[in-house]
């Protein structure tokens, strides 16, 4: 997600400066940077947002705005071992909102999940920007304590800080632990497709460029101390996403395997955009259907980017994660 949207900013406003600053951890990747790495208006600095000498360093004199898309993420890592989550999501939070307080930022701008507010039971009913943070997993409830960190430090001190709650990404170079570029990617490679319990489980879907265009309006137009949800309305079961993926690459159901569910494993995600609609003018503008189309046709036309991550250390965690619990 950070780099589909700094290469949005740097084509979108070709007067702005983007500092990168990534500690690269596994799913961290260079080459989604590579036709940026010689703009002049884009630097990248290796460092970790828990770290102030790193933040620090990026910073310097001081910058516009700090977009925090740097998290741990995976739901499944979270539940195999916490620890990681905890130091980047709520320490790096802290972190960025120190340099914010000290000046070195006009805004913060917290990228954050719809999973802090837990689970919905049915497609109708919504979480709004006033739902009560009631997160599953470590992973929810680490992101959960920056983004308390977030509005706690803007009641205490005023620091300049908005917070968006977005539902899944999906497109272009996801890392292939999340169920739909490890689908794609599984069937590509002939092998099967792991769906935890029944796959009645719903989540809601954004493309990354609906996500990116989101943030943009957030970041030019939102209100400080403000909190957006950005969601599509454009919900479907595990097990419909997986037969339209099959679907796109001509597979057939044989291909599913159905595994052990995931511990705490939410039933479904469901956001209410209209604030971000209503006030700031967003909409989305890609269909699940067509979203899913590009996005298949991508990983097909990037299996030497793909191939490279889904050896090593990632089949280290396929083994532990599908095949040991
Ligand atoms: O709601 C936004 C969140 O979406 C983000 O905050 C998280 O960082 C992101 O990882 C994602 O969380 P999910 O747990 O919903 O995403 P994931 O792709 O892991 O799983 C999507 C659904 O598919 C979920 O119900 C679990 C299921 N699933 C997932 C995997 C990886 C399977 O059935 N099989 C799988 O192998």
């Amino acid at each position: 997600m950070g780099s589909n949207f700094i290469h949005h900013i740097l084509t979108a406003y070709p007067n702005y400066k983007v500092i990168n600053l990534d500690k690269l951890t596994y799913a961290g990747n260079l080459e989604n940077l590579k036709n940026v790495e010689n703009n002049p208006n884009y630097t990248f600095v290796k460092g970790d947002i828990a770290k102030s000498e790193d933040v620090e360093k990026a910073v310097g004199e001081g910058v516009d705005v700090i977009i925090n898309y740097a998290a741990e993420t995976h739901v499944d890592r979270s539940i195999l071992d916490p620890k990681a989550f905890l130091f980047t999501d709520i320490i790096g939070t802290y972190t960025l909102l120190e340099a914010v307080r000290a000046g070195k930022a006009k805004k913060l701008i917290q990228i954050s999940t719809d999973e802090v507010f837990g689970m919905v039971r049915s497609m109708n009913e919504e979480f709004t920007e006033q739902s009560r943070f009631d997160p599953s997993s470590p992973y929810s409830a680490s992101k959960a304590g920056g983004d308390h960190l977030c509005a706690a430090y803007w009641r205490t001190y005023q620091t300049p800080v908005i917070i968006t709650h977005s539902c899944n990404f999906y497109g272009p170079n996801q890392y292939p632990e999340k169920l739909i570029p490890l689908a794609v990617t599984n069937l590509l490679e002939e092998k099967k497709v792991p769906v935890y319990g029944k796959g009645e489980q719903f989540r809601e879907w954004i493309f990354t460029e609906d996500h990116c265009r989101a943030i943009d309006a957030i970041l030019h137009n939102g209100q400080i101390g403000e909190v957006y949800n950005i969601g599509t309305r454009q919900r479907s079961k595990n097990i419909d996403t997986i037969k339209l993926i099959l679907k796109l690459l001509s597979k057939d159901e044989s291909q599913i395997e159905y595994v052990k569910d995931r511990a705490g494993h939410d039933f479904g995600y469901a956001v209410n955009p209209d604030k971000l609609m209503n006030e700031l003018g967003w909409q989305p503008q890609v269909k699940f259907e067509e979203g899913l189309k590009q996005t298949v046709n991508w990983y097909k036309n990037n299996e030497n980017w793909w191939k490279k991550i889904k050896s090593g250390d990632y089949l280290e965690y396929y083994k532990k994660q599908y095949k040991e619990r």
